[in-house]
């Protein structure tokens, strides 16, 4: 009996073991914290949410209207893998108003929200064994996308000193010869701060000097609001860098839009092609009632809307941030944008993942550990997340004062 008979024999009868790869693919802890309060919340107790990654603004009406006309008019088929022309076009016209870059609409790819932009990228990125480089604490599903395609992820510890972000200097030292492309999100889920435009210059010509990539997740863009002693807000895009760079963005968070499942991504002309044929294999098209919806997310009217929710996420972080603070969480930098705080509660607890169940349990206030984006110092950092009502923060604020106190 060879090798591999023996292996079958073992094996008959037996429920087929999982892949090796699913033993690196973690779960969101956000979830288990979620599920959770959604528990106590069944049982009568009162939870104060900070630990939802998602606007708690409803998606603006004439994008609803958008989507109900498209339903209504049976506008439900299968749309072209890249998205529809019209929408490209939309999103191509945006950076145009928005940022003064003229783009192609043939480089923009609507996908089925940034996650699978995010997919499709790696899709065409990375061979077996392949490395892409990520922050950490960073989104946790980036690391799992390289996993998915038998990657390496390789996770750069960032910290205060370098704003929680990857800087040209922590790339180059991380960067391999394995080394394919190297992932920034900024603003940064969970960091909420912001990686300088000439940071993003050296870091995509030092990758693509060595023939690697350089991944720009701009999906917090248009939720920023400037940090310590920052008067000049305009977010500028890393699409101002050349066309060497792939952009991922999406209508989840500043369009307020995160169940209609819609982002993009603005790839170098010459992957075009091919993210097309993956898309085609992976999911065909991103839904078609959101894409004609989201065509009305460009509207001045809607912008009208969103900016003002903007600015109401603007003054909850003003009042979260020092509230906070006062709490004896670290907060070294101001975030500039998203809707996170990820605060250092070193001086509260030595463990931050019992720390954050404690409270919910305790003082009914949900929040994230640190371990959800990585490994980094992760037990000694929490997430806040400002997707809340001003009045909501405030009674989680004293709730967590009246935890601690006792
Ligand atoms: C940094 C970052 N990138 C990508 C995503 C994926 O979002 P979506 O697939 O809704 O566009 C998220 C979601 O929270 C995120 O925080």
């Amino acid at each position: 009996m060879n090798e591999g008979d023996a292996r079958r024999n073992r094996l008959a009868g037996q429920p087929r073991p999982l892949a090796q790869r699913m033993s690196h693919i973690e779960p969101f802890h956000v979830m288990e914290v979620l599920a959770r309060a959604r528990a106590l919340e069944a049982q009568g107790r009162s939870v104060i949410h900070m630990e939802i990654g998602e606007p708690d603004f409803p998606t603006p009406r004439p994008i609803c209207e958008a989507g109900m006309r498209a339903l209504q008019d049976g506008k439900l088929f299968y749309t072209p893998a890249l998205g529809l022309p019209e929408l490209r076009a939309s999103v191509a016209g945006f950076y145009g108003s928005r940022y003064g870059v003229r783009v192609s609409p043939e480089r923009i790819v609507i996908t089925s929200g940034s996650s699978a932009a995010l997919l499709l990228a790696m899709g065409v990125l990375v061979d077996p064994g392949a490395e892409v480089l990520v922050s950490d604490p960073g989104y946790p599903a980036n690391r799992h996308f390289v996993r998915l395609l038998n990657g390496e992820p390789v996770n750069v510890p960032v910290g205060a000193d370098s704003n929680y972000q990857m800087t040209p200097e922590l790339l180059e030292h991380y960067w391999s010869e394995r080394a394919v492309a190297a992932l920034v999100a900024t603003p940064s889920n969970p960091t909420g701060t912001v990686v300088e435009q000439a940071h993003l210059a050296r870091m995509a010509s030092f990758a693509s000097a060595r023939g690697g990539m350089l991944i720009v997740d701009e999906i917090y863009h248009g939720l920023v609001y400037g940090g310590d002693g920052e008067t000049d807000i305009r977010t500028r895009t890393a699409l101002e860098l050349g066309e060497d760079v792939f952009v991922i963005n999406s209508f989840s968070k500043y369009f307020n839009m995160t169940g209609w499942r819609l982002g993009w991504m603005v790839a170098p002309e010459r992957y075009v092609r091919e993210l097309d044929k993956l898309a085609q294999n992976v999911y065909l098209s991103a839904p078609a009632p959101a894409q004609r919806a989201a065509m009305a997310a460009f509207e001045p009217e809607t912008l009208a809307i969103l900016d003002g929710r903007r600015d109401e996420f603007r003054a909850r972080r003003d009042y979260l941030v020092p509230a906070l603070r006062k709490l004896g969480f670290e907060i070294p930098q101001t975030p500039q944008g998203a809707f996170y705080v990820y605060a250092k509660c070193s001086r509260l607890t030595d463990d931050s993942f019992k720390f954050a169940f404690d409270l919910l349990e305790q003082a009914g206030v949900a929040i994230t550990p640190g371990i959800d984006f990585g490994s980094h110092r992760a037990a000694e950092h929490v997430r806040f997340a400002y997707t809340n009502s001003i009045e909501r923060l405030q009674d989680g604020v004293s709730r967590i004062e009246k935890y601690l106190r006792a």
